[in-house]
């Protein structure tokens, strides 16, 4: 297996190594990190291509793409930079726009949906897992969720997909808990292609997510897509500032 080393200036010690280390996670698994404090720098090996956290290759097919589907949780944790491996476990999760690759099933969630349009063909054509997680074949545009239900929405390369990215985002923030999250991670600065019909700037990025309170926001130097970088940006919605209703609804009321 190929190993890609990386010189890494003004990275003189451990602190600023491990950030190196889970920078470079995305692109690959980090063999090793030697630090260098007399020269301020640092070595990090990389190998590319591997899947996260999980060294041994599995015998079966099936075996693999469970693989993939955790190796997706952790890189979509990574990727946000969020440390815990068990983030989604008791949470509701929704991912929007998952296609075949399982992050939902893997995730640990106590409630996992995914919306995918695609997802009727992709069950026929035997590539969705057989996890717990629930498939709603729509469109995130308009999605079949109560207000406030959910407590976690990761959006990975999905949101230049869709038809209508501000409807989205209008959904996302409908459907989020008061102190929920929203992990988005997306292309900017490319062209739209017909895959991926809307190319967005940062700046485009921050004006969707608006309604949120963003808490981090990254650049990846490594589009999904042909050009430009990945943004990351985890938000979160507000609790709620609206004063608590005083009237009952008609079907509660004792008299
Ligand atoms: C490039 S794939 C991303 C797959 C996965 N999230 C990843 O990180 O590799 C984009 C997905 O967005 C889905 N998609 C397209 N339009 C959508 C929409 N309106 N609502 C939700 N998902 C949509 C596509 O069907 C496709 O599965």
């Amino acid at each position: 297996m190929t190993t890609v080393v990386f010189e890494v200036e003004q990275a003189g010690c451990g602190s600023c190594a491990s950030r190196v280390r889970s920078a470079l996670e995305p692109f690959g698994a980090v063999e090793d990190v030697q630090v260098d404090e007399q020269a301020d720098c640092a070595t990090v090996s990389l190998v590319p291509g591997a899947s996260v956290g999980e060294p041994e290759v599995a015998d079966s097919y099936e075996d693999r793409r469970w693989q993939e589907a955790r190796a997706q949780v952790q890189r979509v944790l990574s990727e946000a930079e969020i440390d815990d491996p068990d983030f989604f476990g008791g949470r509701v999760l929704l991912e929007i726009g998952p296609g075949p690759v399982g992050l939902p099933e893997a995730s640990g969630a106590k409630l996992a949906l995914a919306v995918e349009p695609l997802a009727p063909r992709l069950d026929a054509a035997g590539l969705l897992l057989r996890g717990d997680a629930v498939y709603l074949a729509t469109g995130a545009e308009s999605m079949p969720l109560l207000d406030e239900s959910v407590d976690v929405v990761v959006a990975r390369n999905s949101l230049d997909h869709v038809v209508d990215p501000a409807a989205v985002l209008a959904e996302v923030v409908r459907v989020l808990r008061p102190g929920g999250l929203l992990i988005l991670n997306v292309d900017v600065g490319g062209e739209p292609t017909a895959e991926e019909p809307h190319a967005f700037t940062t700046d485009d990025v921050r004006r969707l997510v608006a309604p949120l309170r963003v808490q981090r926001e990254r650049s990846i130097p490594d589009p999904h897509g042909h050009m430009g970088a990945q943004l990351v940006v985890v938000a979160m919605k507000d609790a709620s500032t609206d004063e608590p209703s005083t009237t009952l609804p008609r079907w509660i009321s004792p008299s």
